[in-house]
């Protein structure tokens, strides 16, 4: 199947029809069309599906000889030496080479961040079916779960636990905007939460993993080039930022008298914008006032502050002066703050040799793809730590992400299923 009959099929799902934006939030009803999507593309043809402990999903393309455990459930055997194994190593080492990104969406996302790595990884298996290319490695195309973290807040959720870089008790607690926790959402789901947690075993059969992704920016569209190789990721995080005042009447109480905790809010964006220096980039986008009513001075505002940075020395300088000026303005106007971290994401350096491996097949292949650093975050960058991980980008030509906006052109996408091919063929092939 054709990428644009592949991308179609998906498109509708989560769609909201006033904003065209979408709203996959993890084990919704959309997540679960968009979990019946992957399930039917796997099926169709012949992948062997699997979710694993973390409800992230694999279809699985075994080799004769190296196809799961009994029971067809679990991924392929365990292979001695597992993690590294595939990088700049010849191919000798039977194990998978993995391909995939996310379906879930921030709030009125674009149609391309995450889906576009999923429907090109099918895409690319089928061209490489076309062209009779038989892997001696396994390959498989996985969707992460949770990776905007827009329902329970910790980005990359899905890859993180299955790394281990999450703890599983407190991730069991996280709770969504209507205080459901992460156990009953999964529940919901028909998933059980009881055995979200590191996963050696699933990890240990994975040599490399490249992520598809669009580009959250414009240079490819400034460098002519249709498809990129990432470098390295920012460090970033989100932090909460709890306001505590005191509820009063808009139209009676003495300026003198308030507690507002919406004038630290206030302040602290501000200071998000101000202390933005050395390349940093500070945000605030989302935040809730409690009780939220027109003629009354807020109990509580909460507020999410984004943060990335070329390196982490800035990053935690940013944060800090943001922090600062945050605690002043609240003490300033008799408003409690507390300040908690809720995810975080090192500098991540994409493995050298992988990398080289990537733009060499496809130089050899006449495709031009220049290498990019980013200060998104990914699934990629996560897994980063256990795996010899890679990302190919996508031309976006307005740079526009996370909204409706979101843009790539069907040529720049099926340029980047052409790429992902070589580079799955470069790396499961003989
Ligand atoms: C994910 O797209 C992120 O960078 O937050
Ligand atoms: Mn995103
Ligand atoms: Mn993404």
């Amino acid at each position: 199947m054709g990428f644009a009959e592949l991308w179609d099929s998906l498109l509708p799902i989560g769609r909201d029809p006033a904003t065209g934006g979408y709203r996959r939030y993890s084990f919704g009803d959309a997540d679960a069309a968009c979990r019946a999507w992957f399930s039917n593309r796997a099926l169709e043809r012949s992948l062997r599906l699997q979710t694993d402990r973390n409800g992230n999903l694999w279809a699985w393309w075994d080799v004769p000889g190296s196809t799961g455990p009994a029971g067809g459930s679990g991924g392929p055997p365990p292979r001695a030496g597992a993690a590294g194994g595939c990088a700049g190593s010849p191919p000798g080492a039977d194990t998978a080479v993995v391909t995939g990104s996310h379906l879930d969406s921030v709030p009125d996302g674009g149609a391309y961040d995450g889906p576009l790595g999923v429907v090109s990884g099918f895409a690319a298996i089928d061209l490489l079916r076309e062209r009779g290319f038989e892997p001696v490695r396994p390959v498989a195309v996985a969707a992460f779960t949770e990776e905007e973290g827009g329902r329970f807040g910790v980005a990359c959720l899905g890859s993180r636990l299955l790394t281990g870089a999450t703890d599983p008790a407190a991730a069991r607690e996280l709770r969504d905007g209507d205080g459901v926790t992460l156990a009953e959402a999964m529940a919901g789901a028909g998933l059980d939460a009881a055995g979200i947690g590191p996963d050696d075993e699933l990890l240990g059969q994975v040599g490399a993993h490249v992520e598809l992704h669009i580009e959250q920016g414009s240079a490819l569209a400034g460098l002519g080039a249709a498809v990129g190789v990432a470098e390295r990721i920012w460090p970033h995080g989100r932090w909460r930022l709890d306001f505590a005042g005191r509820a009063d009447h808009a139209g009676t109480t003495r300026l003198a008298d308030r507690r507002d905790p919406m004038l630290p809010y206030a302040a602290t964006v501000l200071a998000a914008r101000a202390a933005a220096a050395g390349g940093a980039l500070a945000t605030i986008g989302k935040v809730s006032a409690v009780p939220g009513a027109a003629n009354a001075i807020s109990s509580a505002v909460t507020a999410w502050l984004d943060a990335r940075a070329p390196d982490e020395a800035v990053l935690a300088a940013v944060v800090g002066r943001i922090e600062a000026a945050a605690r002043q303005a609240a003490a300033g106007h008799g408003v409690g703050l507390e300040v908690r971290r809720e995810s975080f994401t090192p500098a991540v350096e994409f493995d050298p040799a992988l990398r080289d491996r990537l733009a060499g097949a496809l130089a050899a292949r006449g495709i031009d793809a220049p290498v990019l650093p980013t200060g998104a975050g990914h699934d990629a960058g996560v897994l980063a730590a256990r795996l010899p991980t890679a990302m190919l980008f996508v031309r976006n030509p307005t740079g526009v992400s996370h909204s409706p906006a979101e843009h790539a052109e069907l040529a720049d996408c099926e340029a980047g299923v052409a790429a992902l091919a070589a580079v799955l063929q470069e790396l499961a092939g003989r």
